[in-house]
């Protein structure tokens, strides 16, 4: 057990929305149209670490009532989002992650109850209508109406019978069907691939507006097996009550917003897209065909929140700030697995969406040590996917800082002999730098480049001292030339 102090003090969006009240950073929004202001309004708080969360109510063409949250991460409530202390920084805070519930993934098992607020409304067969709820369009270029952005599917293997939660994002089609994209790879589409093998449909419990600790876990990278319900719950520090939907038997939260259960069935196809995505582009194309859900039933609590998490794009967002926050902690968890020693810091940026561009620090311990720890960054569970550049840094210098580590590139990579290029990586459609020829096999792969940007080895000892003041000698230059600046 670590030592750190975390309490989590909600068990769903409202319990959260009531936290983020109390803090002063819940702004509700009235009239703001679904096809233009929602989204617009999204990307001028998003791109703030200290804008604030948005509550959109009143949406014209909708009831009063049917509601859309967005922003949820930044400001004071992201620590209280995951349960530490305010003044933490970015940086301790994905420590305490780490600390409390990556280093020893601490599980904790959903717990099935017989009903919850989730049942307040049903909705079946004929009379189940998506439209019914307001879905925006986010991007003023995207090419359709996201119920699910905020959201995560609930699938069961057919071979052994694991749950996973998947965020794979939803576009509604019309009333009875909703688009949900689930690339390959992906946990949800390795069960779908194995109904469809078989020639069945697969059943699917869509949430789409849930607690943030289940988005969080449902949208990063977890061993294939593990059911993201149980990451959540050992987050939170107890566990998920869960129902069991009528017509699957998958379970969903007991206290989420907006459910939409039936079965995606392998002729079921429709157009998609384009959306706005993490990368900043449109690089998935709109004719490509996308599996569809049929919906056979709707629960909703009263007065529903459907949860917004839209990418921005070219440059930091909230989606890449708290995956910076889980994927750090998570990426060094898997650089100790491994066996890489004496790792000393981890930081996936901001600025690649908190996939492309990851910077690892070591006390080198012996030749090689570098490259290992950059392969396996590059190229281990929580990073495989979509990462391109890693960079290898000395213990001096500062993960998080880009300007120290590009000086570390300056001077202590040489191209020509500490620049590693692999080829055939795992990458996402969402990549713009697939060539067109690639795309259009359907095969697409990156390259990857691990720089090593440590002091070689080898003569490490002989490289030449840094002529930047030592801590002492600093601390003696502000104490007595500091005035100067003011
Ligand atoms: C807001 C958001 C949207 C996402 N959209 C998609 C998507 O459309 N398709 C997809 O395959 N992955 C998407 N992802 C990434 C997956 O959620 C992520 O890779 C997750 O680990 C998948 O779950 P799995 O590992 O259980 O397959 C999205 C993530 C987030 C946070």
């Amino acid at each position: 057990m670590s030592n750190v102090d975390q309490a989590v003090d909600y068990d769903d969006l409202r319990g959260w929305m009531e936290q983020a009240d109390r803090l002063g950073e819940l702004k509700i929004v009235r009239g703001a149209s679904l096809e233009r202001d929602i989204g617009l309004a999204s990307e001028v708080v998003g791109r703030e670490d200290h804008g604030p969360a948005l509550l959109f109510d009143e949406i014209p063409g909708y009831a009063k009532g049917l509601r859309v949250l967005s922003n949820i991460f930044g400001g004071k409530r992201r620590n209280a989002t995951l349960g530490f202390a305010d003044h933490l920084s970015k940086v301790e805070l994905s420590e305490s992650c780490y600390e409390t519930f990556v280093k020893v993934a601490r599980r904790i098992e959903p717990q099935t109850v017989s009903t919850g607020p989730v049942f307040e409304n049903i909705i079946k067969g004929e009379e189940v209508d998506v439209l019914k709820f307001p879905a925006p369009i986010w991007h003023p270029a995207d090419g359709g109406r996201y119920i699910g952005t905020g959201c995560y599917s609930v699938t069961r293997d057919p071979d052994d019978g694991t749950i996973n939660v998947g965020c794979y994002r939803a576009m509604v089609i019309d009333s009875k069907t909703i688009t949900i994209l689930m690339i390959e790879g992906k946990h949800g589409q390795v069960h779908q691939k194995k109904y469809f093998d078989r020639g069945q449909p697969m059943p699917v419990a869509l949430v789409v507006g849930g607690d943030p600790l289940i988005f969080f876990a449902a949208g990063t990278e977890a061993p294939a097996g593990v059911n993201e319900f149980a990451v959540a719950g050992g987050m939170r520090g107890r566990a998920t009550h869960v129902v069991n939907g009528p017509i699957t038997g998958l379970p969903f939260p007991a206290a989420a917003e907006i459910v939409f259960e039936g079965y995606m069935h392998p002729q079921d196809f429709a157009q998609e897209g384009p959306f706005g995505e993490w990368t900043g582009y449109y690089a998935i194309a709109e004719e490509e065909g996308v599996h569809t859900l049929r919906v056979d039933a709707i629960y909703h609590r009263d007065d529903p929140i459907i949860l917004g998490v839209p990418p921005i794009g070219g440059g930091p967002d909230e989606m890449a700030r708290y995956r910076a926050v889980l994927r750090s902690a998570m990426v060094k968890q898997n650089l100790i697995a491994a066996g890489v020693p004496d790792v000393t810091g981890v930081w996936c940026h901001e600025v690649g969406a908190s996939r492309l561009f990851n910077v690892v620090s070591i006390r080198q311990r012996y030749m090689g040590h570098s490259i290992q720890a950059g392969l396996i960054a590059g190229q281990c569970g929580a990073a495989v996917y979509s990462n391109r550049f890693v960079v290898v840094v000395d213990e001096d210098i500062d993960v998080t800082n880009l300007e120290q580590v590009m000086w570390a590139i300056c001077t202590r990579c040489d191209p020509a002999t500490a620049i590693q290029v692999i080829h055939g990586t795992r990458t996402s459609p969402a990549d713009p730098r697939i060539p067109p020829e690639q795309r259009a096999t359907g095969n697409i792969s990156n390259s990857r480049a691990v720089i090593d940007a440590c002091r070689p080895y080898y003569w490490k000892d002989q490289f030449p001292k840094m002529n930047a003041l030592s801590p002492e000698d600093l601390a003696e230059a502000r104490s007595k030339f500091e005035y100067l600046l003011r």
